[in-house]
């Protein structure tokens, strides 16, 4: 970071961090909040100059527009540190360009990349010490933007707020997940909002969600809305499925979020030499290759959970195992594409950033 930025950001520091209270060898997902956030307003029709400020709650007009409208977008990205210390981010422009996309398609005014990557890069460097070094841990990066104007008037708001706010986080999930295939809801549909991280989303899926996990379930695997019949997406991640030895997962489109995590995989896979396919594909073919053998693994893959291999699928009241293999692609591509994270490897494909 240049020192032509820093000063540009006004830093407030807090006179009590709670660095010595949190165990960094049991950490859970998103519960730790590290000491201070990034606050960006949007007034008068422009970004002010960003502000960190020790992490605080938020003060809001009851007649606050995201209560009403749900105006409200964000990002999942994480930070690690490697063996010397140095800070690492993976791929941030793609977050920082997806914001935009989800902001615009709520009628959110975009943030530019400066206030975002500036912002970003000072909160990270004050906040290095609450960047886990245990296996399998990050720092977990949350910006968002939501509406803070005012008004019942079912109209955007005059006034938003970014804000990016940090968590040092363990895995997301404790290991395999048994996920049920949806055949009744759906997450997006052709024209709607599916591509975009906006919080309504997540809250559609809670309550279908939560009947699969009465039933014995962990995740509900969308289907597209019309048929139910084409995988979509695996909660709220990207699905990859194994048949034989070609890796097949969903084309992204209206209904579904393009994963950086997704197109990396399918990256490092062809890099491998692993044949991928990126098409649709039906139930009805994976269950047959469920039958016949030929089905070997389905994963999905996100930042928050990485990869996450799942266990078993449910489908019109059956119960589909996958085989225990003892070499799988989600093992070795989550190798690979944590090697790059953390810089235990040669990232060859330019998508390290340091924070510095
Ligand atoms: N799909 C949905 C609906 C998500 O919320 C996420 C998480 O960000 C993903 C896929 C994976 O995207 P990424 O790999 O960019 O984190
Ligand atoms: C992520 O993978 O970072 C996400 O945003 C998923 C999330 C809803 C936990």
């Amino acid at each position: 970071m240049s020192l032509e930025v820093s000063h540009k950001i006004t830093v407030e520091k807090t006179k009590n961090s709670k660095l010595s209270q949190v165990d960094f060898n049991n950490l859970p997902f998103g519960q730790e909040y590290s000491d201070h956030m990034l606050v960006c307003d949007y007034e008068d029709g422009k970004w002010q100059t960003p502000k960190i400020i020790p992490y605080q709650n938020i003060s809001l007009d009851p007649s606050a527009k995201i209560f009403h409208y749900g105006q409200s977008v964000f990002e999942g990205m994480k930070a690690y540190k490697d063996a010397q210390d140095t800070i690492w981010l993976f791929r941030p422009l793609d977050n920082q360009k997806r914001l935009n996309i989800s902001a615009k398609r709520l009628a959110m005014p975009e943030l530019p990349e400066s206030n975002f990557m500036e912002g970003l890069e000072a909160l990270l460097l004050l906040e290095k010490d609450w960047i886990p070094t245990t296996k399998d841990s990050s720092l977990y990066i949350r910006p968002f933007i939501f509406a803070s104007g005012n008004g019942f008037h079912a109209s955007p708001a005059d006034k938003y707020k970014f804000i990016i706010a940090c968590s040092p986080s363990g895995p997301y999930f404790g290991g395999k997940v048994k996920v049920l295939i949806e055949q009744q809801y759906s997450r997006s549909a052709n024209g709607g909002v599916g591509f975009a991280k906006a919080g309504g989303n997540y809250a559609g899926q809670f309550y279908p969600t939560n009947l699969a996990i009465q039933k014995g379930y962990q995740q509900v695997i969308w289907t597209d809305d019309t048929t139910h019949e084409f995988i979509e997406e695996a909660g709220a991640m990207n699905i990859f499925i194994r048949i034989n030895d070609t890796l097949i997962t969903a084309p992204t489109s209206d209904r579904i979020l393009d994963g950086i995590t997704r197109k990396s995989i399918i990256e490092i896979a062809e890099d491998q030499g692993i044949a991928v396919e990126v098409r649709s594909i039906s139930v009805h073919e994976i269950v047959a290759a469920s039958e016949d053998g030929s089905l070997k693994e389905m994963f999905g893959a996100g930042t928050a959970a990485v990869i996450s291999p799942i266990a078993g699928f449910g489908y019109k009241e059956k119960e589909f195992m996958l085989p225990e293999l003892d070499n799988t692609f989600a093992s070795t591509l989550k190798q690979q594409i944590t090697d790059i994270q953390y810089n235990r490897a040669d990232d060859k494909f330019g998508w390290r950033y340091e924070v510095k």
